[in-house]
């Protein structure tokens, strides 16, 4: 599908209200997305994208408030997850990572930099390439333990990042779970890539509760918002092993309060923290008992 994208200028200081306000015109109008795309001389641009068919016209709120219309084009349809990883760089993410997120035929080979331990993970429709700050915190919560041996459950999976990397430090098993159901499909080819095979899943927590038989894990590890997970933390501590722990990053720094009450009235109390941006991640263990590889790493 092609798109008719059009443009519009903010007037310079406009409060938030008039933004809002053309955001909520555009989607009655039926965009499919509106970006930010930079600001000129001090004007916020915005960008909103419709559906578009030769001969037919958006229904574009007339320009209101101040708010410029630049005009409209017609963007073609692009695979914009290749256009990125045409143009991307391997990264380090953690201490002990260097994350590629290319998928070239013919590509140069990777330098990896001394210490570190490459994993390869092509930016496709599933989330995680370790780029994002909630799954490099998760990562650095998890380069605190010693794994080895432990069996690792990451819950909302994505690409399998997570679990490779648990895998990569040592873990004897890792289980991957993610209600996206294209994501195993994604994380099953990065496991070959990589050969580091996860056991995967779409699906939820609630279906490895009555697995058969029982399943532990001495660590889980969630980038997950707490809006999704929440009603779902109950199922997650049952599965945790005795001295099992978790690390539950994806929750934005003034939820991070909210999010610890409610692991805490489950019995899991904070261990470890770290934050980046607006985000926050904590190592959560048993109130008085001890995670996988408390001893450190
Ligand atoms: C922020 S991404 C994390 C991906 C990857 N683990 C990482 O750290 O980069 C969150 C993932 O959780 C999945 N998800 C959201 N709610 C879920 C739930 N209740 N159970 C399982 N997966 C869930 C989403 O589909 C998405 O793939």
């Amino acid at each position: 599908m092609d798109y008719l994208c059009s443009v519009f200028l903010l007037p310079a200081g406009a409060p938030v209200e008039v933004e809002e306000a053309l955001i909520a015109e555009l989607w009655m109008a039926g965009t499919l997305g509106v970006e930010y795309d930079g600001a000129v001389e001090g004007r916020v641009r915005l960008r909103a994208y419709f559906p578009y068919r030769e001969g037919t016209v958006a229904m574009m709120p007339a320009a209101e408030n101040g708010v410029e219309s630049l005009g409209e084009e017609v963007v073609a349809e692009r695979d914009w997850l290749a256009v990125y990883r045409e143009g991307a760089q391997p990264f380090a993410v953690g201490r002990t990572f260097f994350v590629d997120p290319r998928d070239m035929p013919g590509e140069p080979p990777v330098a990896v930099p001394a210490g570190r331990t490459l994993l390869r993970v092509p930016a496709r429709a599933a989330f995680g390439i370790g780029s994002h700050e909630s799954t490099a915190l998760a990562i650095e919560l998890m380069e605190e333990l010693d794994l080895r041996g432990a069996r690792v459950l990451d819950v909302g999976a994505g690409t399998g990042i997570l679990a490779f990397a648990a895998l990569s430090r040592g873990a004897m098993l890792a289980v991957g779970l993610d209600a996206d159901l294209a994501a195993p499909f994604h994380a099953r080819d990065n496991g070959n890539r990589n050969r580091l095979p996860i056991r995967l899943f779409a699906g939820r927590l609630s279906a490895l509760a009555v697995a058969r038989p029982p399943q532990q894990f001495e660590l889980a590890v969630v980038n997950v918002v707490p809006e999704q997970i929440l009603p779902e933390l109950p199922a997650l501590v049952a599965l945790l092993a005795p001295a099992g722990g978790a690390i539950w990053s994806g929750i934005l720094a003034e939820r991070g309060d909210e999010a610890l009450a409610a692991a805490g009235a489950l019995g899991l109390a904070e261990a470890a923290r770290r934050r980046s941006g607006e985000w926050v991640a904590f190592r959560l263990t048993r109130a008085g008992g001890a995670a996988a590889g408390a001893g450190g790493s």
